[in-house]
């Protein structure tokens, strides 16, 4: 496996089974992993704000008998006083034996692992990749569809800035049989390096601008957030902000067995009165989190 997890293009498709068995594993025995990180450190250098991703990784470490340090925005740590990134994730290092980093910046990611001889992992890089995040939606898939492979899924909402979108459309390009919708307005479609890819490898795309129109045909619904803090400008955020909103009505259009997925938080996007629909599945998606996490820390730190 590589040292540094910055994209999902970083896992071979035989490594995230091997991580998805792991974690299955890892669910249905915790006690068995409970002491394989014991006197191991993860830190989590989170730039941006974060709820299930930072948490799930303190946990995911914790669960493994090892301990956590970090902190949870910029402005607390040495970067408020002008020290570089690179210099800051070579400190981290001399204190912990892998990194979680969030950032703002695309490519950030990239950039802080140049230098570095413990593994770190991408938890978000502005508007560009989320690996961990699909790796969470793909074994939410496994274990409620039962397969990686031969389905329909709908992206709705910001494609163009939303970071989890673009990891998950990288990673279930190399599937069979994956079918791709893609439901945005036209100011927050699929950033064009995306789109290309998606031609080039002969994919079927749909596009669509209102969601009923497509809803029949989904085995999974990937709901998204309208990312507000990508916006140069507010107003356009305040117009777009509620393009889509998944209610009750809407979800009579869709398949008994259709998933609806979500990496949260959810502003306005799904409806409250979903959650108590037996296909909405992003609850438990956020609980898979730590487990896989669990899962890739174990196999980044070679203790499994
Ligand atoms: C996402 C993110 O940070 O990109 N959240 C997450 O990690 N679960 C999605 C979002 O913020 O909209």
């Amino acid at each position: 496996m590589k040292k540094h997890i910055i994209s999902p293009l970083d896992l071979t498709c035989g490594e995230i089974e091997e991580l998805l068995h792991l974690s299955a594993r890892i669910m249905e025995n915790p006690q068995q992993f409970a002491h394989k990180c014991d006197g191991k450190i993860l830190a989590t250098l989170f730039f941006e704000p974060s709820t299930r991703t930072r948490l799930s990784f303190e946990s995911a470490m914790l669960s493994l008998g090892g301990q956590v340090l970090g902190f949870s925005s910029a402005n607390s740590s040495s970067t408020a006083k002008g020290e570089s990134l690179s210099d800051t994730v070579r400190t981290v290092e001399c204190y912990a034996d892998i990194i979680a980093m969030r950032h703002p910046k695309e490519g950030a990611a990239t950039v802080a692992a140049t230098k570095l001889e413990c593994p770190l992992i991408n938890a978000g890089d502005g508007g560009h990749q989320h690996p961990t995040q699909t790796l969470t939606d793909l074994l939410t898939i496994h274990q409620l569809k039962g397969r990686l492979d031969n389905l329909t899924i709908g992206l709705c909402g910001d494609l163009k800035f939303g970071r989890t979108v673009h990891s998950l459309i990288r990673a279930m390009m190399r599937y069979t049989g994956i079918r791709f919708v893609l439901i945005s307005p036209p100011e927050l479609t699929l950033p064009e390096y995306i789109r290309s890819d998606l031609e080039a490898g002969g994919f079927p795309v749909i596009e669509a601008e209102r969601l009923e129109e497509v809803m029949p045909q989904l085995d999974i619904l990937y709901m998204t957030r309208v990312q507000k803090e990508r916006f140069f400008n507010e107003e356009e955020y305040l117009r777009l902000k509620d393009s889509y909103i998944l209610d009750t009505d809407k979800m009579r259009l869709a398949k008994e067995d259709m998933i609806v997925l979500h990496p949260l938080p959810r502003v306005n996007e799904i409806s409250t009165k979903v959650d108590d629909d037996p296909r909405a599945a992003y609850f438990k998606q956020a609980r898979f989190g730590r487990f896989v996490r669990m899962a890739l820390i174990l196999k980044l730190l070679e203790v499994e």
